[in-house]
């Protein structure tokens, strides 16, 4: 029995030092430590087959190396914990000074994102919330909460995708049953007053859509950036206002704006911005016809009939609203002319950004 503990002992060690991974050790301690098959547990239960002295003697030695050998085991399962730590380490390890890797093309935010981004922290720093709106949109949030009823010309000028629906549907608005692509992001000026009420600051980014003849000037899907402030004593300078900041913040301090009434049924009074032109500086050229300015967005004082419709006290608040055409405001600061470019997914146009 003596020979058999000497025997374990030696094939525990000589097998110790072969485990080089945590299968290895778990294998090991089946071996020899496994409560049923183990060989150091056969042992110890033989033990009970001795008698009386022999019982007592190899008892003690046979405690004194299951002792031992469970402290080597010990150490050794700790030192495969920390290599096999290292190991992850290793592994997982972000060398930050590495050069860009050949080969390895690294993705990028399209320039529209980039001016987005750029508006949302603009106009969050001036306290207005970013709000999102559905891109499927009832035509009662579209046009009638606008003030453009149904047999209203300005209809015609902004013609969309109508999508037959079955029913209607409560999100939708007043009796809507009938549902179009959003042909702009006004129609979340209505459902922000009913969610939200007054004071408020929003703006909106988002995709709309029309049925448009597309040439360089024109795409059926552009995005644009909505925004509308509601509070009391909110006047006209106000938004001429905020107008100046946002096209100082994109052109640069030489930029000026110019505003000219235009209707919108939403609106009164309704105006169209301008800017400078970025290429001859307000001299005249061919990308603005000679007049020195560029279109960029549309705006004004909100219609009574919408804040209403938005369930806002009248005789208490005034607000006004504008909306820029994003890809407008993108191509004035890169240089662009020609919108159809901008969603083309041509690498050679994108990897300039
Ligand atoms: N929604 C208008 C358009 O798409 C722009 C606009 C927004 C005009 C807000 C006035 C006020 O043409």
């Amino acid at each position: 029995m003596k020979n058999q503990l000497e025997k374990i002992k030696k094939d525990f060690f000589n097998a110790v030092t072969e485990v080089k991974d945590a299968l290895q050790l778990e294998e090991l301690e089946q071996r020899f430590f496994s409560r049923r098959s183990g060989e150091l547990t056969q042992i110890m239960k033989n033990l009970k087959d001795l008698s009386g002295e022999a019982r007592q003697e190899f008892g003690k030695l046979a405690n004194e190396v299951k002792r031992e050998l469970e402290e080597v085991f010990a150490k050794k399962k700790e030192e495969i914990k920390v290599s096999e730590m290292g190991d992850i380490l290793e592994r997982e390890k972000i060398d930050v000074t590495q050069p860009k890797l050949p080969g390895k093309e690294r993705g990028h935010l399209h320039p529209n994102t980039l001016v987005q981004n750029d508006l949302e922290d603009l106009f969050t720093s001036m306290g207005f919330m970013a709000l999102d709106g559905p891109e499927l949109e009832s035509e009662y949030y579209n046009f009638e909460a606008l003030n453009i009823p149904a047999d209203h010309p300005a209809r015609d000028m902004q013609d969309t995708f109508y999508i037959s629906a079955q029913g209607g549907s409560a999100s939708g608005g007043k009796n809507s049953n009938s549902w179009v692509m959003r042909t702009h992001t006004s129609p979340m000026q209505a459902r922000a007053m009913q969610k939200y009420g007054a004071p408020l600051r929003v703006v909106v980014p988002g995709r709309v859509f029309r049925n448009e003849a597309t040439d360089a000037r024109h795409e059926h899907t552009i995005q644009q950036l909505e925004g509308f402030v509601i509070d009391e004593n909110i006047n006209f300078s106000h938004l001429k206002g905020v107008l100046d900041v946002v096209a100082k913040h994109l052109y640069g301090d030489k930029i000026e704006i110019r505003l000219r009434p235009k209707f919108y049924p939403f609106v009164e009074p309704g105006v169209n911005g301008e800017v400078t032109c970025f290429l001859c500086a307000g001299k005249g050229c061919r990308v603005c016809k000679q007049s020195g300015w560029l279109e960029i967005f549309g705006a004004g004082m909100i219609h009574p009939n919408v804040l209403r419709e938005g369930g806002i006290d009248i005789k208490k608040y005034q607000g006004f609203a504008f909306g820029f055409g994003l890809d407008r405001l993108v191509m004035l600061k890169y240089g662009i002319d020609e919108i159809r470019i901008l969603k083309s997914g041509d690498l050679r146009f994108l990897r300039q950004f």
